[in-house]
C-alpha cells in the first residue's frame, strides 16, 4: 500500500466513539436492539424525517426503497449512469429496468430533469436522484417532475448525510431517502445505511422487509414485548448490528460540524486552484448547504487523466474517479444509450483528497501537486 501524504478520505475514532462500541459489546446484546432505535431516532430528529430504519448498507437501503416504490418486471426507473454501481443495481434486483439519462453539465453531474423527462416511458414507474457529492443538483425540478407525471420519486442520498436545501434535509424530497454510512462517507462507521420516508404505510413495509417480513423483531421478544410472529412479505436480513449504531449516533453528534470543515476545505480548494484554471465541479448553489463529500475537478478535453493522477500518486497525494459510467460497465452495456456529457465527465473527472480534519499543509501539497502535474505531465 502506498503511504499516503494525503489520502482521499480518511476518518477519526474518538475515545468516545470507542468507549461506545465496547459498552455495547460489554451489555450483551449485539443484534438490532436499543442502540439502533435510538440511533434511528436520533436520525429522524436530526433529518426531520417520520421514520428512519437503519440498515446493513446503503445498498440495501436502496434495494427497499426500490421495493417499496412497486417497482418490477415491465417498469422502468430512469437513474444517471454518473453514481456508484449500487444506484442501477437496486432496481434491476427487482427485476425493473434502470435507464440511464445524462446529466446536467461537465461541472453538474447530476441528473438533468430536461433529460429525465424525455426518457420517460408509459413503462417508467419510477426516478431516481443521486446526491452526488452532497449536491441537490435538480433535485426540486426532479420531484416537482415526478409529481407532475405520477411517478415515484427515490433519493440514492449516499453522499448527503447532513446536506440540506432550503433547511430541508436531502433524501426527504422522494418517497424514501437511502443514506450509507459506509467507511469512505461523511458519516462513516464501516457498513451501514438508512432508510427515511414521510409516509406511514411506506414506513411499515420498509420496517417488514428490513427483517424478513416478520411482524416482531428478536429485541421485541427479548422485551417480553412478544412471544411469537408472523411472516406477511417476501423480506430480507438487512438488519444493522449493535455496534455500529452504537458508533453512528457517535458520529452523528459530530456530522454538523465535519461537514462545516469540509466546506472550509471545499471553498480554499476552489480559491487555490482557480488561479491555476483548474475546473472545479459542483458549483454552489442558492439555499444549499452542502455535505461536501467529494471534491472533484475537471480536466481539459483531450488531456491524460493517467498521466496526472500518477503525477499526483508520486508525490504522495491520493485521488479517484467518481464515477466510470455505470452505462459503460459489460453488464449494462446492452442496449445503453448515448451519454454525451456522463462520458466525457467519467473521462475527464479527477476526485482530489477531501475530509474533515485536513489540514492546510495537507490541502496545499494537493493544491502544488496539481499545478505541477498540469505543468509537467501532458494534461
Ligand atoms: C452513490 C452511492 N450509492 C450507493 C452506494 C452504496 O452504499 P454501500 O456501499 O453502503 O452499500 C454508494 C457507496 O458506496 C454510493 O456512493
Amino acid at each position: 500500500m502506498p503511504a499516503w501524504k494525503v489520502p482521499l478520505a480518511d476518518v477519526i475514532v474518538t475515545d468516545d466513539d470507542l468507549a461506545a462500541v465496547t459498552e455495547t459489546y460489554r451489555s450483551g446484546w449485539l443484534s438490532m436492539g436499543p442502540r439502533t432505535e435510538e440511533f434511528e431516532q436520533r436520525f429522524a430528529a436530526y433529518t426531520g424525517a417520520p421514520h428512519a430504519f437503519a440498515v446493513t448498507n446503503g445498498t440495501a437501503a436502496l434495494h427497499l426503497a426500490c421495493m417499496v416504490a412497486g417497482l418490477g418486471p415491465g417498469d422502468e426507473a430512469i437513474v444517471p449512469s454518473m453514481t456508484f454501481v449500487a444506484s442501477a443495481n437496486a432496481i434491476r434486483y427487482t427485476g425493473a429496468t434502470a435507464v440511464f439519462a445524462d446529466v446536467a453539465s461537465l461541472r453538474e453531474p447530476w441528473l438533468s430533469a430536461e433529460r429525465v423527462e424525455a426518457a420517460i416511458t408509459p413503462r417508467t414507474k419510477a426516478i431516481m436522484a443521486v446526491d452526488y457529492g452532497g449536491h441537490s443538483g435538480e433535485l426540486a425540478v426532479l420531484a416537482d417532475l415526478a409529481r407532475d407525471r405520477g411517478l415515484v420519486l427515490l433519493e440514492d442520498a449516499a453522499h448527503a448525510a447532513g446536506s440540506r436545501l432550503g433547511g430541508r434535509h436531502l433524501g426527504t424530497f422522494g418517497l424514501v431517502g437511502a443514506f450509507s454510512f459506509f467507511s469512505n462517507k461523511n458519516l462513516a462507521i464501516g457498513e451501514g445505511g438508512m432508510v427515511i420516508t414521510a409516509d406511514d404505510e411506506t414506513a411499515a413495509r420498509l420496517k417488514l422487509l428490513r427483517s424478513h417480513g416478520m411482524t416482531t423483531l428478536t429485541w421485541d421478544r427479548h422485551r417480553g414485548h412478544a412471544s411469537g410472529y408472523d411472516v406477511v412479505d417476501l423480506g430480507f436480513n438487512y438488519r444493522i448490528d449493535e455496534p455500529r449504531a452504537a458508533l453512528a449516533s457517535r458520529r452523528l453528534e459530530r456530522l454538523d460540524g465535519e461537514n462545516a470543515a469540509r466546506g472550509r476545505l471545499d471553498a480554499r480548494y476552489r480559491e487555490r486552484l482557480q488561479p491555476l484554471g483548474v475546473t472545479c465541479a459542483l458549483p454552489a448553489a442558492e439555499g444549499l448547504e452542502s455535505a461536501h463529500h467529494l471534491f472533484a475537478i475537471v480536466l481539459d478535453e483531450g488531456a491524460d487523466r493517467d498521466a496526472f493522477r500518477a503525477a499526483l500518486t508520486e508525490r504522495g497525494v491520493q485521488t479517484s474517479v467518481h464515477y466510470p459510467p455505470v452505462h459503460g460497465f459489460s453488464i449494462y452495456a446492452d442496449g445503453a444509450p448515448e451519454l454525451p456529457l456522463t462520458e466525457s465527465y467519467g473521462a475527464r473527472a479527477v476526485t482530489l483528497p477531501l475530509f474533515a480534519h485536513m489540514t492546510e499543509q495537507q490541502q496545499d501539497l494537493v493544491v502544488d501537486a496539481v499545478g505541477a502535474a498540469l505543468s509537467t505531465a501532458a494534461v
